[in-house]
């Protein structure tokens, strides 16, 4: 195997600084163990990843989760990552977002924020999330504009609000959104154990495509929508998190340092955790982060395929998820000797019926279940 290339530093420090939420998305990206990795980094080690990241070169900042607003101690953090001179992003359900918080985090110089809808039905919104969240969001979005934030909306499309798509548009603008991303599901995580329920068929994808350019030729004086087409249904592998410790790297609550959100599940790597690594040793050194880095790992079809340098061999959790293989090529790629799996389950959305078996919440309980079970 080639030795990876010497990768330049970090752009993105992701801090996910909780898995706790009060809300049970049933796409949520957490781990779906998420419930055995309780424990959170302190205040002071927080403070103390910050410095590294940013010694190391990384100029953004995400705050997520769980919902980062239950870390008390949020302000503290994105007032010092601002005074490191990271530019700052949170992104959060908007639930906890009080005046008093929003003026403190304005006071911390906090950049970017980032508020997350369901749909644009307090049916759908809440049904989704499992909780009363909807009329909080709507207000919660008015008190970010009235700070001067630019309004940033994301929405998670998937089979369930699809059909409602010129109307979430139609309220992004409404709560006058700047920026509004629809992206399409990522099928890990719990949005995996829910595939079946939550993937549109190729016509609603069409169409929702089709209403959406309508809107941004509408709107294109006001709003920037991006719209994230679904990598199934693209049938092209997505260079994943822009290559593997390349761009981003993750800090889970519990310290532990990942090249995306998911990789802790892939069998044979290990992940240092920040109590016992610097950023630098883990972003250079450790053998996780150097895995999959640059395109000497792959083995065929990637390897002689003419596309690498462009998608990287996709992803690897997908390829590890679907193909059960890490260093297969991502079975989205028509490429891929597992690729059937991708097109079974873009059949089963097409059949009369499908998305009838009852969905899996996010949920803590869930979580320690399957954990038990070893799901
Ligand atoms: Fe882990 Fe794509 S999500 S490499």
């Amino acid at each position: 195997m080639n030795a990876p290339r010497q990768p330049g530093p970090p752009m993105w420090l992701l801090a996910e600084v909780t898995y706790r939420c009060p809300l049970h998305c049933v796409f949520c990206y957490n781990p779906v163990d998420f419930a055995s990795h309780e424990q959170e980094l302190s205040t002071d080690d927080w403070l103390r990843v910050l410095r590294e990241g940013r010694e190391l070169g990384a100029v953004q900042c995400g705050f997520s989760g769980g919902e980062p607003l239950l870390r008390d101690d949020l302000e503290i953090l994105v007032g010092e990552a601002r005074r490191l001179g990271y530019y700052t992003n949170l992104i959060t359900s908007g639930v906890g977002l009080t005046e008093a918080r929003l003026d403190a985090f304005k006071a911390a110089g906090l950049d970017h924020i980032q508020l997350s809808f369901q749909d644009s039905t307090r049916e759908i919104n809440d049904f989704l999330s499992h909780t009363r969240t909807f009329d909080l969001k709507q207000k919660v979005a008015r008190m970010i504009r009235e700070r001067g934030w630019p309004m940033v909306m994301n929405v998670v499309i998937h089979r369930l609000n699809i059909g409602q798509i010129g109307r979430i548009i139609e309220m992004a603008d409404e709560l006058g959104a700047e920026y509004l991303e629809l992206a399409n599901a990522q099928y890990y995580s719990w949005a995996l154990l829910n595939r079946e329920q939550l993937m549109p068929s190729r016509e609603q994808l069409r169409a929702a495509e089709a209403v959406t350019n309508e809107w941004k030729a509408k709107l294109a004086d006001r709003m920037r929508i991006l719209f994230v087409v679904p990598d199934y249904h693209e049938g092209k592998p997505k260079k994943c998190m822009n290559g593997w410790g390349n761009v981003f790297l993750t800090v889970t609550p519990d310290g532990t340092a990942l090249p995306c959100h998911t990789a802790r599940m892939l069998p044979g790597l290990s992940f240092p955790n920040v109590a016992d690594s610097s950023l630098r040793d883990i972003w250079y050194d450790s053998p996780g982060f150097n895995r999959y880095r640059g395109t000497g790992w792959m083995k065929q079809p990637c390897r002689d395929c003419e596309h690498k340098e462009e998608d990287l061999g996709g992803c690897r959790c997908q390829a590890y998820l679907i193909a059960g293989d890490a260093e297969a090529a991502d079975p989205v790629c028509p490429k891929s000797p597992k690729h059937e799996r991708v097109l079974d389950a873009l059949a089963a959305a097409e059949r009369p019926g499908a998305a009838q078996r009852p969905l899996i919440f996010r949920d803590p309980q869930e979580s320690r279940r399957r954990c038990a079970e070893g799901a």
